[in-house]
């Protein structure tokens, strides 16, 4: 395959680079709302087979259910569906990728998969979460061939618009789609849980959730901080024969620990199977 290394070329003169997001959906919309902000970008072109259900109030985001014409008008691609709709999106759009920045954000495909799909093309491979609804997504990026620095630069300050970015090994990605990718989920359920054994205890649902969330938010915002060690942190709050080692007894005889390493075993295990089978589809 032969490359064209390219400057990111300037959609409109010196006013910024055109994005298409092609698969406004869940993850793609929240990528959307944030990145049109950005001084970079002076379009945002969102892409879905049904766009009665989306809805901006920028004028900068453009709403099309025409996959090539996103492709054709944009500096920067983000590929965002799902990878089961990947392969004819693909090959729609192969004509127009030639010398972009494709960045796709799909579970399960592989920077390869996308390369050999998209010739020509620059290709990073991303996992957001959804916090990026609210600005608050960790992204784990893994970049292609030919990647230049500039390509490199101009991804990050668009990683940066939903959160914060850190650079894996692409053989990383399942073991992170199965923390930050999956994440907030396991984490809703432990918000939820914690919420039942409050109101078990005769907490008002309204304050539990304010004490749990706020909990939560908190504690990871302390760790992160000033850099302590969960296990440092879990030996400050817990004094010996108090309330904090009776809870702590029957986490630990419940195997909260265990259960939660199983699963982000069995995660990055189910991850790895959706990848091997896109890999000989
Ligand atoms: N959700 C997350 O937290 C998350 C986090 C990181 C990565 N991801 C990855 O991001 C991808 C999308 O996930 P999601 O949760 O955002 O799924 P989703 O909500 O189902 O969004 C997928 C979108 O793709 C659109 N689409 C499908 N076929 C299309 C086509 N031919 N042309 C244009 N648009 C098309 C769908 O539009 P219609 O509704 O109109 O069919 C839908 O809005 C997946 O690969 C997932 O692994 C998701």
């Amino acid at each position: 395959m032969s490359l064209i290394r390219g400057a990111i070329k300037l959609g409109n003169g010196n006013s910024g680079r055109i994005i298409a997001v092609i698969g406004a959906g869940k993850i793609g919309e929240a990528m959307a709302r944030n990145i049109v902000s950005s001084v970079l970008v002076s379009k945002v072109i969102v892409t879905k087979r049904d766009t009665k259900t989306l809805k901006f109030s920028s004028k900068k985001i453009q709403i099309t259910s025409n996959n090539v014409f996103a492709a054709r008008k944009a500096d920067v691609i983000f590929l965002a569906v799902k990878a089961g709709d990947a392969k004819s999106i693909l090959g729609e759009i192969s004509e127009y990728t030639s010398g972009k920045l494709v960045i796709s954000v799909m579970a399960a495909l592989s920077i390869k998969r996308i390369e050999e799909a998209l010739p020509n093309s620059f290709v990073i491979r991303a996992m957001p979460n959804i916090a990026a609804m609210i600005g608050e997504a960790v992204t784990a990026y893994s970049v292609g061939h030919g990647i230049d620095k500039e390509q490199l630069r101009l991804s990050q300050s668009l990683f940066g618009c939903f959160g914060s970015f850190v650079e894996v090994p692409e053989s990383a990605m399942d073991a992170v789609t199965a923390i930050s990718g999956s994440g907030p989920a396991y984490i809703a359920v432990l918000i939820d849980a914690m919420i039942s054994g409050a109101l078990k205890v005769g907490l008002p649902r309204d304050v539990a959730f304010k004490l749990v969330t706020k909990t939560l938010t908190g504690t990871a915002n302390l760790l992160e901080k000033h850099g302590i060690h969960p296990a440092e942190l879990r030996d400050i709050v817990t004094t010996p024969a108090g309330t904090t080692i009776a809870g702590i007894y029957e986490l630990e005889k419940g195997s909260f620990r265990t259960s939660i390493m199983n699963a982000i075993e069995a995660a990055t295990q189910a991850s790895e199977k959706v990848a091997s089978k896109f890999e000989n589809d």
